[in-house]
């Protein structure tokens, strides 16, 4: 687990997002605070609960891009869901709690994996001697020629056992790898039961119970023989032998307990589901979303094919632009639920600058990777990138204020022919400057017609 502190959190996404100091602060807390509760005493522990927060801002200033990087930041479960998607047609009632199974199950599969890696070692030293078993039949040690082939390396060995000395010249060649060209028949178990998919999991999964596992068991094994190389027949029976190694109630035990103590949901587009006007239409589903949305927020036993889940504890971060509706239009139950707000302010050109160039996935360092690729080195002037995001600020003001997504757009326009021309291009090195800007985009950004189309 990765306890960072919250100056710390604040450093890391600094690499990524510019600005939006307020919102990182935040989260940063939010997430120290996690640790905190954990090491407070068992009776009080139970009763803090967590401070959610819901972050405010326009659109392409950051905010799904702090939930992005902070779910790589913290070993904390950490899934991510558009509110919108509970006002889909179809998605409606208890639907809301998949987030939580979804959660669970992330977390199932990454404690899973984790633990294979584990007993990587110990599985490849089974796998080893399930391969020298299949090269030499105990009974019949002269019946695969492999074996003859050994007896004719080993013959001198006097004195120890033939058979052992064998085996182990064996397993030498095996893991210096002198034998992973070499065929051999593996049985191989097929787990895909094409039937089982037409049952589909709409409903069934609700009650946290998984037909696939169930009827996996029922199913007869489809086990095939097929001829496979022994570098390929390792890997095979080590996956084989890690997942019979890894104790699944452990992990699931494991995971709930992750789960119920350090679970973020991040909550994406929860304007989306604010409505004030109890009118008819789609509008009544938005609050239905909110009201299913609120138990789970405020704490209730989820029941997953793991068991159930108590999301107490369960941190949830919310954000959305609210351009047409408020946080206030949120039902008050949950409003109450996200005492933090945020705001992250709108981005100008100063920012714009810093994003084009400071992040690690700095927009204009992925195209000179991607130019690099064919040999081509693009440079960018210090006056073409602030004239790039000058550019940004009068189309966002002009048409519509998309934020930083405007630099995106803006970049594709004015690399446009180099990216197309690239592999063919003669000038191996260009420099891109202000008058390259200007010569590509003031046409179009100037005629505002043509801006709403291209840019
Ligand atoms: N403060 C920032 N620093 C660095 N890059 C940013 C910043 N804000 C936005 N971006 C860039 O703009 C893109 C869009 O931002 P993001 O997805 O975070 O928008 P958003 O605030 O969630 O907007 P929306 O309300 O439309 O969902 C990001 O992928 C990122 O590249
Ligand atoms: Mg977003």
């Amino acid at each position: 687990m990765k306890d960072l502190k919250p100056g710390e959190i604040v450093k890391e996404l600094d690499k990524y997002i510019i600005g939006q100091k307020n919102a990182k602060k935040s989260v940063a807390i939010a997430l120290r605070n996690r640790w905190r509760r954990r090491q407070v005493e068992k009776d009080l522990q139970d009763e803090i609960a967590p401070k959610n927060i819901i972050l405010i801002g326009p659109t392409g200033v950051g905010k799904t891009e702090i939930a992005r990087r902070l779910a790589n930041l913290t070993d904390s479960p950490f899934y991510k869901v558009e509110a919108s998607k509970f006002t889909e047609v179809g998605y409606v009632g208890r639907d809301v709690e998949s987030m939580i199974r979804d959660l669970v199950e992330l977390t199932v599969t990454h404690l899973k994996a984790r633990q294979q890696e584990e007993v990587r070692e110990k599985a490849t030293r089974m796998a080893e001697e399930r391969i020298l078993d299949l090269l030499l039949p105990a009974s019949s040690s002269n019946s695969t020629n492999i074996s003859n082939e050994i007896e004719i390396i080993t013959t001198g060995d006097g004195g120890t056992d033939p058979s052992t000395s064998t085996r182990e010249k064996l397993r030498k060649m095996l893991q210096s790898g002198k034998l992973d060209s070499r065929q051999i028949d593996l049985e191989v178990t097929d787990k895909s039961s094409p039937m089982v998919e037409i049952f589909s999991n709409a409903g069934i999964e609700e009650m946290g119970i998984n037909i696939k596992d169930m009827l996996g068991n029922l199913m007869p094994k489809n086990t095939k023989r097929r001829k496979v190389k022994i570098k390929d027949a390792l890997k095979l029976v080590a996956q084989e032998e890690a997942a019979h190694l890894v104790d699944m109630e452990q992990v699931k035990a494991e995971a709930i307990t992750l789960v119920e103590q350090s679970g973020i949901i991040f909550i994406d587009e929860i304007d989306k589901i604010a409505s004030k006007d109890k009118t008819h239409g789609p509008e009544v589903s938005k609050e239905g979303v909110q009201r299913d949305l609120l138990p789970i927020v405020e704490g209730s036993s989820v029941p997953t094919k793991y068991g159930i889940v108590k999301t107490d504890h369960i941190l949830f971060i919310a954000s959305g632009a609210f351009h047409v509706s408020k946080p206030s239009d949120l039902i008050p139950e949950l409003q109450g639920r996200f005492p933090i707000r945020v705001e992250l302010n709108s981005l100008g050109a100063d920012e714009f600058v810093r994003i084009l160039t400071e992040p690690k996935n700095a927009l204009v360092l992925q195209y000179i990777a991607l130019l690099r690729t064919e040999g081509v080195e693009i440079e960018f002037t210090e006056d073409a990138v602030e004239k790039i995001a000058a550019l940004a600020v009068e189309v966002n003001s002009s048409t519509e204020n998309i934020g930083a997504r405007r630099l995106h757009t803006l970049m594709e326009k004015l690399l446009e022919d180099i990216l197309f021309m690239a592999p063919d291009i003669e000038e191996k090195k260009i420099v891109i400057d202000a008058a390259f800007v200007e010569k590509q985009l003031t046409n179009i950004v100037g005629n505002e017609d043509l801006t709403r189309y291209i840019l």
